[in-house]
């Protein structure tokens, strides 16, 4: 029987270091922005640039772990089992799903809304309920673990769904610090709303 992964493969490994790193770096530079400031004060006081910033930063990352990933799985075992038109087919499906979920949630959001914009302080006006956040509470995340599946069924290799399986747990961690966070910084803002009103 083949292999399903071959680890002896250093660009497994360099895979699960950029999976994993990503939304750790990502927390931990937001974290340090609501404690510390840190971002705004590098840049000179402006939040609006400081968010900018970890955006490219984030973004950067995150094609670069897509490359460590496209050349990680051209060195994986290939399954007969995945090795099909049915296979392609779906996971053809399931990229275009995964994209469209990923785009339209940025498109909603806009750039400080997608990348961490609340840690600095910058609130959208309200939170977002329209596509695709009315067919999925965590579109980006889920979004980009199908397009990482999809990239795997594609290539055929199980080494690939074994990683998608590393990207859901990371980004599963992840939420469990990000999503209680977004929801008590809104909710403080209405209290400030509703305490606002009676003043006044
Ligand atoms: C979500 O909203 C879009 C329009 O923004 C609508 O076309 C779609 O039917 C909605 N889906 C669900 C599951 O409510």
């Amino acid at each position: 029987m083949a292999a399903l992964i071959d680890y002896s493969q250093p660009t497994l490994w360099a895979a699960v270091a950029s999976i994993v790193f990503n939304p750790t770096f990502w927390n931990i530079a937001a974290r340090q922005e609501y404690h510390n400031k840190a971002i705004t004060k590098l840049f000179g006081g402006n939040s609006l640039h400081g968010c900018y910033a970890l955006a490219v930063t984030i973004f950067s990352l995150g094609i670069i772990r897509d490359l460590i990933y496209h050349f990680t799985l051209q060195a994986q075992p290939v399954h007969p089992l995945l090795d099909n038109s049915t296979v392609k087919a779906f996971s053809y499906g399931l990229f275009l799903s995964g994209n469209v979920l990923v785009l339209s949630s940025m498109w909603a959001l806009g750039v400080t809304g997608t990348y961490l914009g609340d840690y600095f302080g910058i609130l959208m006006d309200a939170p977002v309920t329209s596509f695709p956040f009315n067919v999925t509470d965590a579109p980006m995340y889920h979004g980009s673990t199908m397009s990482f599946l999809a990239t795997a069924l594609w290539a055929g290799r199980p080494a690939g769904v074994a990683l998608t399986g590393l990207v859901w747990a990371a980004y599963t961690v992840a939420r469990q610090f990000e999503d209680p966070f977004t929801t008590e910084i809104y909710a403080k803002r209405e209290r400030e709303r509703a305490s606002g009103k009676k003043s006044s």
